[in-house]
């Protein structure tokens, strides 16, 4: 199979440059073992008619990376607008903050189109196309459109919301029927691919069964593969990590103090608000943790132009500054802050300098850093992950302290626990997950995913002659239930 992998943001491979969220650190191995072609926006805008997509093309690893410039005039539409501003909040359960005007989800139908045409260059005999994330939910249909009749999957990175919540999208019902233009759509957790036949059922009235909806485009199967990563491959690099110069600086900064460590995205979804509260709390309720223990959080910018984001930034900024204010003394700051980001070869380092992770999303897809932190550690004298339950992650690391991210008394508690947790159940608990890491790793992923894509389309083959006429459609059907994979 000749596979193109899509999605909005790409890497270039470089482990020192910084990452922005877990997509693109995931699919970079997968791109740069199996072959595949990785296609995405180079990050610039280009006027003009864009007839002949610019696309720049590198080698990565066994594959290659082409990046396109796309259209200026629907760029802001179609990233800070409807993909950012009403997409995302929707996905993470926020529909009080979903905005979106006409242009917005017209220009994010532009920039799905133009992403097909583009595509149209990068097929080859046996070809297979994967689509990733919420960026491109259109894109399949778009590529039918153009004559596409090879496989094309589709795989969600973020949550997919109850049905009430996803009906706060302007256009939802023509979206998600565009979505089942996907032989496969895949989704990180049983609770997201349920929601979303539900809603395949219930709201547009199409039959569904045993995982597999049935719409005027055939068959698109719903199934779920959570995503993971390469435990064995970030356990070198946190090992290799130790002489880096901001890890050693960081280690010599601590004089014996504990460390715990957040890193995250700047984003509400994250949980940054009430993590911080927890902290606070903690250092009040327990004043002998004051100088004993302080917090790292990275919080890379992101979305700056969007307000929510802006909000978010100075909302945040503000609460560090009381909290150090509060709790601080001349030789001490309880949290480090830090606006920037940072690449894998230096953050694997940091995870393992820390006694506790800290990964409180309020909704989160499946939250890799939570992964990545517990792959860190060190086997001997590993540290203490404190995990959100509405991570995706949390479905497989349930040996991780799980914590209410609404519940900052819970919360400071928690991190309270993990602190002075003893070495065997924390060697326990630390194995467990590890067992979980190696048994669920990206290579998997990919393998899993890629083997249902491929028998998606025999089915497709083999059922074709025995689809009803669109005119039938839609019925329905009692039996939802998505296949699970893993
Ligand atoms: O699924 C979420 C995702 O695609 C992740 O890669 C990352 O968390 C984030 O969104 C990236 O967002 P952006 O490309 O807008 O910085």
């Amino acid at each position: 199979m000749n596979l193109v992998v899509v999605s909005n943001r790409v890497s270039r491979g470089k482990p020192n440059e910084p990452m922005t969220g877990g997509l693109a650190a995931a699919l970079l191995p997968i791109v740069e073992k199996s072959g595949a072609i990785w296609v995405g926006s180079s990050g610039r805008v280009r006027d003009g008619n864009q007839k002949e997509p610019f696309a720049e093309i590198e080698a990565l690893g066994a594959g290659a990376l082409a990046m396109l410039d796309l259209p200026a005039a629907h760029y802001g539409g179609y990233y800070e607008g409807f993909a950012n501003s009403a997409l995302w909040p929707a996905l993470h359960s926020r529909a009080d903050l979903i905005r979106a005007s006409q242009e917005d989800y017209l220009s994010y139908r532009e920039v799905n189109a133009f992403m097909a045409r583009a595509l149209l260059r990068f097929r080859k005999a046996d070809a297979a196309f994967w689509i990733q994330d919420y960026h491109f939910l259109a894109l399949g249909a778009e590529l039918r459109d153009l004559g596409v009749s090879e496989p094309i999957g589709f795989f969600l990175h973020t949550p997919w919301p109850a049905r009430s919540v996803i009906g706060g999208v302007p256009h939802h019902r023509e979206l998600i029927e565009a979505m089942l233009a996907y032989d496969l759509i895949g989704f990180q957790t049983e609770e997201d691919c349920e929601n979303f036949l539900s809603y395949a059922q219930s709201d547009l009235g199409l039959v569904v069964h045993d995982g597999v909806i049935i719409s005027r485009h055939g068959r698109t199967r719903a199934a779920v593969f959570p995503i993971g990563i390469d435990p064995q491959q970030f356990a070198q690099l946190a090992t290799k990590a130790s002489t880096h110069p901001d890890v050693s600086r960081l280690r010599r900064s601590l004089n014996g103090e504990k460390l715990a460590i957040g890193v995250d995205r700047l984003d509400y979804s994250k949980g940054l608000i009430n993590r911080i509260k927890a902290f606070d709390q903690m250092w009040t309720l327990h004043p002998s943790l004051a100088r004993t223990v302080s917090l790292l959080q990275i919080a890379t910018p992101s979305r700056g132009a969007i307000e929510a984001y802006g909000n978010l930034q100075s909302e945040v900024a503000k609460l560090v500054s009381d909290v150090n204010g509060m709790h601080g003394e001349v030789d001490w700051t309880p949290i480090r802050y830090l606006n920037k980001g940072y690449g894998q070869a230096v953050l694997a380092g940091l995870y393992r300098t820390a006694q506790v992770g800290v990964v409180t999303p309020l909704q989160d897809g499946m939250n890799l850093v939570a992964k990545e932190y517990v792959a860190a550690q060190n086997p001997v004298d590993p540290g203490v992950l404190v995990l959100s339950k509405f991570a995706g992650a949390a479905n497989e690391l349930d040996t991780a302290l799980l914590v209410n991210p609404h519940d900052i008394d819970g919360m400071a508690r928690t991190i309270a626990i993990a602190l002075s947790m003893p070495l065997t159940e924390r060697r326990m608990r630390w194995e467990a997950m590890m067992a979980k890491l190696r048994g669920h790793t990206i290579q998997q992923w990919f393998a899993d995913f890629a083997e249902a894509l491929r028998e998606c389309q025999l089915d497709r083959n083999e059922l074709a002659p025995v689809m009803p006429e669109p005119a039938l459609w839609p019925l329905r059907s009692a039996t939802t239930g998505g296949a699970r994979y893993h």
